[in-house]
This record gives C-alpha cells, sequence and structure tokens, in this order.
C-alpha cells in the first residue's frame, strides 16, 4: 500500500523540529513510500549528513534569510513568521501544482508545528494533509483543553504556584510551573499561542482529522486514550529517533543524523567516552535553543566539579546559533580553566546526542527536557536530572519525574536560580548507589524497553503507523 504514496513534508526550520521530521521520513521510506522533504534554502545548507536514499528528494525555499535563519528568539520574529508563512505559501502552492503534473504526485502533506498555512494551501488544493505533532501528547492534550472551555479555569488556576489544575482524563494534576509556557502570563512569545490555536482549529474543520504523535502509546496511555480531543484521531508512532540507537545495530550508523549545527573539528568525546567505567558519566546539555544566564553557567560548572563525577557537557557557540551578541559567552566563565583542565570532564560545542546517550559510560543526562532530548534519553535507559526552560519542556519535567519515574526535577530559589547545593544533590541522588537511583535506573531501562519493541515489527508504533498508511490510501485512492 505505501507503495503508491508520495508525501510532502515540511517543517520550521529548527534542529528541533527537522530531527523527528527527518526520522519519520525515514520510517515512510522503509515502508515503501516516497518522500520530498521541504525547507529552507538556508537550513538545507546547513544540514550535515544529507541523507541520499532512494525514494528521497529535497526541495528547498527562501525564507528571505538564505545566508542566516532569524534567532527564535528574536523580537523581530513577528514579522519574520509573516514573511515565512508569504513565501511558504507560495512555494508550497507552486510545489503542490507542479507535482499534479508528474507521473507520481504528492498523495498527502505532513506538516509540523507552527505552519498552520501549510495545511490551509493543501486544503485548497485538494491534498491531504497531516499534523505530526512533534511534542508530547499531553502537551497537545493541555493545549486543547485550553483552547476549548477550560481557557479560564488554566488561566486561573495559573496565577497561584500552588493550585493543583486537574484535567479530565489525565490521572495526575499539574502545576502552573507544570504548563507548556506559552500559557502562563510571563510568556513572551506572543505569536505562538495563536499559531496554535488555528493549527488545532483547522484540524477541527476536517471530517477525519489524524495527528501523528512524535510518542509511544505505552508512553502516554492516559493523554492518548481517555483524553477527549474531539474527533482527533492521535496516532502514537514515536520515539521518531534513528532507528540504529533503538535497534541495538551499530550506534556509530548514524549517517541519517540531519544535525544542522556545523562543528568545525571532529570531537574525541567519543573516544573520552570509552574511557570511562560504565554509567559513571554526566552528560549536560540544553538543546539547541535555551541559554542559560552567566550566573546559572557558574552554579552548574561549580556543582560539577565539587561533585568530582565525570562529566561531558556541551557548550553551544554563540557564533554556531545566531544567539544575541549580549548573551552568554562561554569563555567568560570564571571556572572555564579549572573546567578544561579537569581531567574528568570535557567540553564540547556539539555532539552527536544520541550516540553519547546510548553509550555505555553514561549515566545520567541532565537536560533541558526538549522532547526530542526527552524521548533520546528515555530510548537509551538513561535517567535524567530535569532542569526546563520553557515552552513544552516544563510539561516533560512533569511527566519525567512523575509519570514515568525517570528522572529528578531541580528547585529553583525565589530568583529562578538553581544553586550549586541543589544540582548536586540532584546528581548524587540519579548517580548514587541509593533506593532512589535504582529505582529510576530501573524504570529508565523499563521504558528503553518498550520504546524499542513499539517500533519493531508489530510493535505499537510500527502498526499505528501502517495503518495509517493504510488509512490514507483509501482518501486518495
Ligand atoms: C525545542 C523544544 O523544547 C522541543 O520540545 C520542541 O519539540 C523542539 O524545540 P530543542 O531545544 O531543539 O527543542 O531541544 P530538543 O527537542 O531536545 O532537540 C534537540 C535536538 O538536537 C536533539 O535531537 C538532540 O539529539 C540534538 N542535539 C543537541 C545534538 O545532536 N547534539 C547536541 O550537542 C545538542
Amino acid at each position: 500500500m505505501a507503495q503508491n504514496h508520495h508525501f510532502l513534508i515540511i517543517t520550521y526550520p529548527l534542529q528541533g523540529h527537522i530531527n523527528p521530521a527527518l526520522q519519520f521520513t525515514k520510517r515512510l521510506i522503509s515502508l515503501g513510500a516516497k518522500v520530498t522533504f521541504a525547507t529552507t534554502i538556508h537550513l538545507y545548507s546547513r544540514l550535515i549528513n544529507k541523507p541520499t536514499i532512494p525514494g528521497l528528494s529535497f526541495a528547498t525555499f527562501s525564507d528571505g534569510y538564505d545566508d542566516g535563519q532569524k534567532s527564535f528568539g528574536d523580537e523581530d520574529i513577528v514579522s519574520y513568521m509573516s514573511e515565512f508563512t508569504r513565501r511558504g505559501s507560495e512555494f508550497l502552492t507552486n510545489i503542490i501544482l507542479s507535482s499534479k503534473q508528474e507521473n507520481h504526485p504528492f498523495t498527502c502533506l505532513i506538516y509540523t508545528l507552527i505552519l498552520s498555512w501549510a495545511p490551509k494551501v493543501a486544503h485548497e488544493l485538494h491534498l491531504p494533509s497531516t499534523l505530526l505533532w512533534i511534542q508530547a501528547a499531553t502537551v497537545f492534550d493541555i493545549f486543547y483543553y485550553y483552547f476549548h472551555e477550560h481557557g479560564d479555569y488554566i488561566t486561573n488556576k495559573s496565577k497561584d504556584e500552588t493550585c493543583l489544575i486537574s484535567l479530565p482524563g489525565l490521572s495526575f494534576s499539574l502545576k502552573s510551573r507544570d504548563l507548556p509556557s506559552f500559557l502562563l502570563a510571563s510568556n513572551t512569545y506572543t505569536f505562538a499561542l495563536p499559531s496554535l490555536k488555528e493549527q488545532i482549529q483547522l484540524l477541527n474543520e476536517e471530517i477525519n482529522p489524524r495527528v501523528l504523535v512524535n510518542t509511544v502509546e505505552e508512553f502516554e496511555l492516559d493523554a492518548l486514550n481517555k483524553v477527549d480531543v474531539g474527533k482527533i484521531k492521535m496516532i502514537p508512532i514515536g520515539p521518531l529517533i534513528p532507528s540504529a540507537f533503538l535497534d541495538g545495530k551499530d550506534p556509530t550508523d548514524n549517517s541519517f543524523g540531519g544535525d544542522v549545527v556545523r562543528v568545525d573539528s571532529k570531537d574525541d568525546y567519543i573516544q573520552w567516552l570509552d574511557s570511562k567505567d560504565e554509567k559513571s558519566v554526566v552528560y549536560v546539555s540544553f538543546g539547541t535553543l535555551a541559554v542559560l544566564s552567566k550566573r546559572q553557567m557558574e552554579e552548574i560548572a561549580r556543582a560539577l566539579l565539587d561533585s568530582g563525577f565525570s562529566f561531558l557537557w556541551v557548550i553551544r557557540d554563540k557564533k554556531l546559533q545566531q544567539q544575541k551578541e549580549e548573551e552568554v559567552d562561554d569563555d567568560e566563565l570564571s571556572c572555564r580553566e579549572e573546567l578544561e583542565n579537569n581531567m574528568n570532564g570535557k567540553i564540547v560545542k556539539w555532539c552527536s546526542q544520541v550516540e553519547v546517550l546510548s553509550h555505555r559510560s553514561l549515566g545520567c543526562f541532565m537536560t533541558h527536557c526538549g522532547w526530542n532530548s526527552t524521548l533520546e534519553s528515555l530510548g537509551s535507559g538513561v535517567p535524567m536530572v530535569a532542569f526546563p526552560q520553557w515552552t513544552d519542556q516544563t510539561t516533560n519535567a512533569k511527566l519525567i519525574e512523575d509519570v514515568w519515574k525517570t528522572g529528578l526535577r531541580m528547585e529553583h530559589d525565589e530568583e529562578g536560580m538553581v544553586k550549586v547545593e541543589e544540582i548536586r544533590k540532584c546528581l548524587e541522588v540519579v548517580m548514587g548507589k541509593g533506593e532512589k537511583g535504582e529505582e529510576l535506573r530501573r524504570n529508565a531501562k523499563k521504558w528503553k524497553d518498550l520504546a524499542r519493541a513499539a517500533v519493531k515489527e508489530g510493535g505499537s508504533s510500527n502498526r499505528n503507523l501502517r495503518s495509517y498508511l493504510n488509512d490514507i490510501a483509501c482518501i486518495t485512492q
């Protein structure tokens, strides 16, 4: 059935969006489908390890910033989004129309977050479309509730940090700190909520709306099966991480990784990890967008040094990622030299995270809880120290600590700072031989096994994807 499909996939041009979309592409192709992957000229030029596999082609368009993409945090993001929408819609219209002249035209559009214009174009041109939700199903549900009758309830309750927010179908309650940050009064990314609202509204207008969710059925049973999201069918098909890491094959076969961050020198961090004992290394990374204050970085550095644990820390180079000049300059860390000279520690500007997480020396992951990082950690069976920053990361941290019980969330002080003592305490528990550490590791192993089983032949995600392909084939016939 999949042989008849030709998918057009489009994502917002960010690493965290493109990674799961590329992995999804790979799954579709392995089932016999053809895929055209559309992205901006700039992102395509930064893509390293561009996959060249039969059935896959790339199509690029200009977002007006071919030499350098606008930073997500830029104040100008609203005007960028409007230009991106105009140019993206025009590109999508042209490519869909010209595909109709070919002997294997597109059969379906797959689009990711904050691209509400994409399904509109597809609809106008009578092309079926499906949202690929690249965050947790729980996050989708919270937004759905927010936009459907629970908006005032969530807003009112979230004003008091101690209030519990109960949403029908979810077996756990949330505090304001667990909500996606876009729903809080403190949110400054004003463009995001209207875009998400429109995206969910458009689904409601479809006859049989389907949402492919980058999660595993067994990870989020309540969110997928007990929450009423109207007529929307949620289809868990994750985790969308390189199959080499899930199948237990050679993890260095990461040729389909899709990194968009170029690092000039090939670092020797894998050799360094090879020299470490089993489960002895703390891996520290805060994803692709979050920027921590210098003060916060100092607290982390001091805690790592004092703890005595070996650590691999990704400190992104601001030149690599369009950070604003005034933002943290890693060279300014007062203990930088001490960090660099520490035999137990290694600092890199970027690494192949999936490769690192699947290394036998990994003991825990201090993470910002981006959804990709969370899934990669669960898929590798690595317990976490959660340090969420914004967007969905706060909800992911709640799931990590209270639902999957595979990590600890660090507490901050009144000024929002997580201090040395707290960081050390959490690291010692997660890395330690005590009862809690053992429990976290046991649970981590359980989720890893479930993630791996889900994508195998006959596993839940594998079955769900096949069944989705059959449904789409019926629509397009
Ligand atoms: C943000 C949101 O937090 C996330 O939930 C959303 O779905 C996408 O945007 P981001 O900061 O990009 O995420 O983090 P994350 O979702 O974890 O994605 C980062 C990706 O970059 C991961 O796939 C990770 O493996 C990769 N990465 C990161 C590397 O390969 N090497 C690094 O050194 C750092």
